[in-house]
């Protein structure tokens, strides 16, 4: 199909580059891993690869901390290796995407050094420098979403800089154009080398209250980020304007897209979409935060479906490397792996890009990372359940020693189940849940009602979620059971033509009104208009 278009048709891997594949043997994944293993998302069907932070950095915040935009980490490669990597990666037909870190830099970064210096430097301004106020209190009272306050005392200068996130991840002052046109240079930078888009990090933050006010107390008053509502300190209107001119820069390629992380409700991050002048993509997230409920889950399609405005396109998310990967957030003693399957239809049936991340193909739970070997920040700065490390661990590629991940010792431990959990294994089971993401991929690509049809929910069964898409002549039904017993969607009578469900082996039903599905069993139906 011609008018196919990667990041509105297709399919988004998202790769933690430290915990894809090591090709060097330091025990950290990098950019010969991930071309090392190429193949693996080619024979799986994705259309993309988003690559988390890949710049150098102190790597405070595992890279979310850049200190230079315009080159790659030793940790990772070279940029030669990188232009290695973007032209097999195109080779395959798959795009790259990488991610663009524009509310904050390193403190390490050389634009924020100069900036430190002194007062009268020419890049003070290039972050948000202010005084205490003259009774010696904070000038106002945001926090830092990383713990503390976010006002950071400067001694050498005598003011305090602001951070959203780690001391060590200074805010860039979006308001001066001097920043702007430097950021822009940086989009132009990758562009100009071929990548075909960006994921934007946290794009909400970068402009605040010009006035600065206190946000007020939220309805659980307290210190931390929860105790105030978020009025003044992100969201502000003119980040529209700093989009629409942000999409601009891109639209002078072919092709190109952005995704945004965009930290609030589903309406508000549906606005980030403008009048498809903004973000090409703003995460659904809405999932992150639901329990395993059919309810919840219908009335979340329903809802971003419907604040996505005609001129965009929804996406969904289940897993990244901020939050438990979804098999363990939905797992259950004797359901978890149906769960997982379950989950995969959802994702790759609904209206909308789907993101996927890393090993969720093999049904990847957290690993278990023990206090010693935690490395997130977040572990110390927040909360010791707040590391985010047990969804970064390895991935887990075959039993050989170090999972096929590594020759060296891994940076993080590889979780419990990686001898019988992964690639090589579930590659020889025909009845695996990666064949299952495949035959998912692979159906979706020849079913134009997946890839770009209409959403419309159709009444089942409690417990039964189902919907039906539809694209011209192409018409698919899905239905999914979340419960634990067996259940008859009731879909509508039409002949079944294609399809996949998650009970391995056996033929599905000739016609969608037969369909029966055991304990969180999920099917998808392409069938006759
Ligand atoms: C969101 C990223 O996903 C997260 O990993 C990071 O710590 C923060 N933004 C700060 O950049």
């Amino acid at each position: 199909m011609s008018d196919r278009l990667w990041w509105k048709h297709g399919v988004v891997y998202q790769i933690y580059p430290r915990s894809f594949m090591d090709g060097n043997g330091d025990g950290v994944g990098d950019l010969a891993g991930i071309r090392a293993r190429l193949d693996h998302l080619a024979w799986l069907g994705i259309d993309a690869i988003w690559l988390s932070p890949i710049f150098p950095s102190p790597m405070a915040d595992f890279g979310y901390d850049v200190s230079d935009y315009c080159d790659i980490d030793p940790v990772f490669g070279q940029l030669a290796e990188f232009d290695a990597l973007l032209a097999e990666a195109h080779a395959r037909g798959i795009r790259v995407m990488i991610d663009w870190v524009p509310n904050h830099t390193s403190d390490q970064h050389a634009w924020f050094r100069e900036s430190r210096a002194d007062r009268t430097n020419p890049k003070r301004n290039w972050y948000v420098w202010r005084d205490h106020k003259a009774d010696g209190e904070l000038p106002n009272n945001w926090v830092a979403m990383f713990g503390g306050p976010a006002w950071h005392p400067d001694p050498a200068t005598g003011q305090l800089y602001l951070r959203s996130f780690l001391v060590e991840q200074p805010d860039l002052n979006w308001r001066n154009p001097e920043v702007e046109r430097a950021m822009h240079g940086v989009l132009r930078f990758w562009l100009d080398r071929g990548v075909d888009g960006f994921r934007i990090d946290v794009i909400h933050r970068i402009a605040k209250d010009p006035a600065m006010r206190d946000n007020p107390p939220s309805e659980r008053p307290g210190p931390g980020w929860g105790g105030q509502l978020h009025v003044y300190d992100e969201n502000h209107l003119d980040i529209h304007d700093f989009l629409r001119r942000i999409r601009a820069v891109l639209d002078e390629y072919d092709e190109r897209a952005a995704v945004g992380e965009v930290g609030l409700a589903p309406a508000q991050v549906a606005s980030y979409l403008g009048r498809g002048d903004e973000l090409h993509l703003a995460f659904n997230f809405a999932f992150l935060l639901e329990p395993w409920d059919c309810e919840a889950f219908g009335r979340e399609l329903a809802l971003f479906d419907a604040s996505v405005p005609p001129e965009s396109w929804p996406d969904i998310v289940f897993s990244n490397h901020d939050i438990p990967r979804h098999a363990t957030r939905w797992d259950h003693p004797q359901l978890g792996e149906a769960r997982a399957r379950a989950a995969a239809v959802i994702l790759l049936a609904a209206r909308g890009t789907p993101f996927l991340y890393f090993g969720e193909e093999l049904g990847m739970r957290n690993g278990e990372v023990p206090p010693e070997r935690r490395r997130d920040p977040l572990a110390w700065t927040l909360h010791p359940n707040a590391s985010r490390d047990g969804e970064r661990t390895p991935m887990q590629w075959s039993a050989s020693a170090g999972a096929g991940f590594t020759h060296g010792d891994p940076w993080l431990p590889l979780a419990a189940d990686w001898l019988t959990r992964n690639v090589e294994a579930q590659r020889a089971d025909r009845t695996s849940i990666l064949w299952l993401y495949r035959d998912l991929l692979a159906l979706r690509r020849r079913t134009p009602a997946l890839e770009r049809g209409s959403f419309r929910l159709v009444p089942a069964p409690g417990g039964v979620l189902a919907w039906e898409r539809r694209h011209d002549r192409s018409r698919a039904l899905v239905a999914v059971n979340f419960g634990d017993a067996a259940q008859s969607p009731g879909l509508p009578a039409a002949a079944v033509r294609d399809g996949v469900w998650t009970r391995a082996g056996e033929p599905l039903p000739s016609d969608a009104a037969q369909l029966a599905l055991g304990p969180c069993e999920a099917a998808v139906l392409a069938v006759d208009v």
